[in-house]
């Protein structure tokens, strides 16, 4: 069951989507709408646009749209229930009773409270008999007893069903085990096992202080060496980072970025308390968008090995394209933050800091890394690398910034300043025209949905699929239309699939007298409803006329005279020539 339309109406209009989206996106107006940099992928130039006139937002970058319900479900990583919670409280309103279904909302509460317990036990264990190889190890790796218990670790014992006993007496079913994955559903016959075994854990806590998740590592040099919850109702592992609960609190707006749990907490150990890491994965567009939020800057701290350089070459592009500054640590020696902390013993947290003070911005490092690349003995060599640092520092937007390196370049090389200039001007008036193509031809795409994975028919019938997403359109702006509409077109004319559910639904709101769109967001997947504002927002400021509109009408029911690919193969040879020269009219 849903929330009452008079109830989601006046939450809508008792929180102002642009009130609302201006607390964490800096907006300003075009035309009607506002726009600004979108909060959900990394941009320079805005293409999220607020629709204030019927309270909707749409970015033409990624796509996303919705209300300001959608809004705060992804900006604020909320269920729906939990959104119009949220929304609520803001304007001060009341819930209804019991008028919506909130069982998604009860089982991830549940999968917290799970997952609380779960640490619970995991931290009770390594202090008593059973868990004494894992507080051995965790002393063995130098944390003191205060780090354990501030980042609440534990340990998973050997017996496979010790954690999965402990919270069925605590009254958590196996079907919530599950779904925290907390426990394993067991193949054959019933009953589930743990998930977590003979291993020292490290619980993920999200910025509420919920235990979303956890990590567990082996204590051997056995592969895989750590273990992470899978995607659950509350975690998914690419939109949430380690450690954020203490880092938001450190007092700076510069985090680390750790490619470990142990670097972590090694770091923190040391009195660093601004350290985060992924989960276990490469840095994600998500990941460094919610960086964004808490930081200005980010320094990668990651290992001096290989794989931590890739992982360093990767990241930088990301966390810049989320508008981060960004430094890189060259820790001495080929060791990671941890191992580098402890091979100093007592002046550990000094010597990090040193380390942290030397470390370079990315242009630097990048520069630094192109090197290697070139044999600066030789003439060929030494242009090779000019140019490779050319394309470096070419796309740097500040002047003033760019100054700073090439007068070093030049000056080291004894080139002339004026010389390399000109070639940093040519590579940026390419790289603007190619940009800009590159943009206009995935908005192209986009709006064409050849690429769309939820629209799966356009592709094959995009003139139907146009001529259906124009009459929605037309349908959403003039609600009072829909009695002339559904009696010149019934649903059963729409070729693309997911129109015509889409045309049912909102004919059946508007002949029941609801508002078209209030319960989108609730009725539909949320890729399906960014589906729905997109097809909005292209239509969006296009004047519509009667007369567009009957030519809308005209198109869908020509393109459903037309027999279906599957009758073809039933048609007679004279049905098949007429098909055939038919489709070829219609074509020119
Ligand atoms: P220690 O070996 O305990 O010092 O951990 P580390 O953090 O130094 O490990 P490493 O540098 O090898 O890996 C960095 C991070 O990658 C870890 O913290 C994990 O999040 C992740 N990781 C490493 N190995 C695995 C693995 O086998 N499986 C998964 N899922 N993640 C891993
Ligand atoms: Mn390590």
């Amino acid at each position: 069951m849903a929330f009452p339309d008079g109830f989601l109406q006046e939450l809508k209009a008792r929180n102002d989507i642009t009130e609302l989206v201006s607390q964490y996106v800096s907006l300003r107006r075009r035309g009607r709408n506002m726009v600004g940099l979108c909060p959900f992928h990394g941009e320079k130039t805005p293409s999220f646009n607020i629709y204030t006139e019927n309270g909707s937002f749409y970015c033409f970058g990624c796509g996303v749209g919705g209300d300001v319900i959608s809004f705060v479900m992804k900006i604020e990583n909320l269920d729906y229930v939990d959104a119009v919670k949220f929304l609520a409280q803001r304007a001060g309103m009341e819930l209804p009773e019991n008028a919506y279904d909130d069982s998604m909302s009860r089982l991830r509460k549940r999968i917290f409270e799970a997952n609380r317990e779960a640490a619970r036990f995991f931290y009770q264990s390594l202090y008593q008999p059973v868990g004494r190889e894992g507080l051995d190890y965790f002393h063995r790796r130098m944390l003191t007893d205060r780090t354990i218990r501030h980042f609440g670790l534990g340990f998973a014992d050997d017996d496979w069903t010790s954690l999965t006993t402990y919270l069925k007496s605590k009254g958590f079913t196996e079907n919530e085990l599950v779904a925290a994955n907390l426990a394993v559903q067991r193949r054959s016959g019933s009953g589930v096992y743990d998930r977590f075994t003979n291993r020292v854990m490290f619980p993920i806590i999200d910025l509420r202080g919920n235990v979303i998740a956890f990590g567990g590592r082996i204590m051997t040099d056995q592969k895989p060496k750590y273990l992470n919850t899978s995607d659950t109702p509350v975690f998914k592992k690419s939109e949430n980072l380690f450690s954020l609960n203490n880092a938001k609190n450190a007092g700076t707006r510069t985090l680390l970025l750790c490619e470990g749990y142990m670097d972590v907490i090694a770091v923190n150990q040391a009195g660093f308390t601004n350290a985060v890491a992924t989960l276990g994965t490469a840095l994600t567009a998500e990941q460094a968008m919610l960086i964004k939020r808490y930081a200005d800057e980010v320094v990668i701290c990651y290992d001096a090995d290989e794989a931590g350089q890739k992982a360093t070459a990767r990241a930088i592009p990301i966390l810049r394209k989320a508008g981060l500054l960004v430094r890189v640590l060259t820790i001495p020696n080929g060791k990671d933050p941890d191992e580098f902390i402890k091979s100093q013993g007592a002046d550990g947290p000094e010597a990090f800091r040193a380390v942290i003070e030397r470390s370079g911005n990315d242009i630097d490092y990048r520069l630094q890394k192109l090197r290697a690349d070139y044999n600066l003995e030789t003439s060929d060599g030494k242009v090779g690398y000019l140019e490779a640092a050319a394309k470096v520092i070419a796309p740097l937007s500040s002047a003033i910034e760019q100054d700073v390196y090439v007068t070093k370049l030049c000056r080291e090389f004894e080139i002339d300043k004026s010389a390399f200039q000109e070639r940093l001007k040519k590579l940026n008036r390419q790289r603007s025209r190619e940009d800009y193509r590159r943009q206009q031809q995935k908005i192209r795409t986009d709006l064409s949905g050849r690429s769309d994975k939820i629209d799966k028919d356009k592709a094959k019938i995009p003139r139907s699929s146009s001529a259906e997403e124009a009459l929605l359109a037309y349908l959403l702006q003039n609600p009072d239309s829909a009695a002339y509409i559904s009696g010149e077109i019934t649903p059963e004319q729409f070729q693309n699939s997911l129109m015509r559910r889409y045309y049912e639904y909102f004919l059946t709101r508007i002949n029941d007298g609801k508002d078209a769109m209030m319960n989108v967001t609730a009725d539909f997947t949320a890729d399906e409803a960014d589906k729905i504002y997109q097809i909005i927002s292209k239509h969006a400021g296009v004047a519509s006329t009667k007369q567009s509109l009957d030519e809308t009408i005209q198109v869908i029911r020509e393109e459903s005279a037309k027999p279906k690919r599957s009758d073809i193969g039933k048609m007679s040879p004279e049905e098949l020539n007429a098909y055939l020269l038919n489709t070829r009219k219609t074509k020119k």
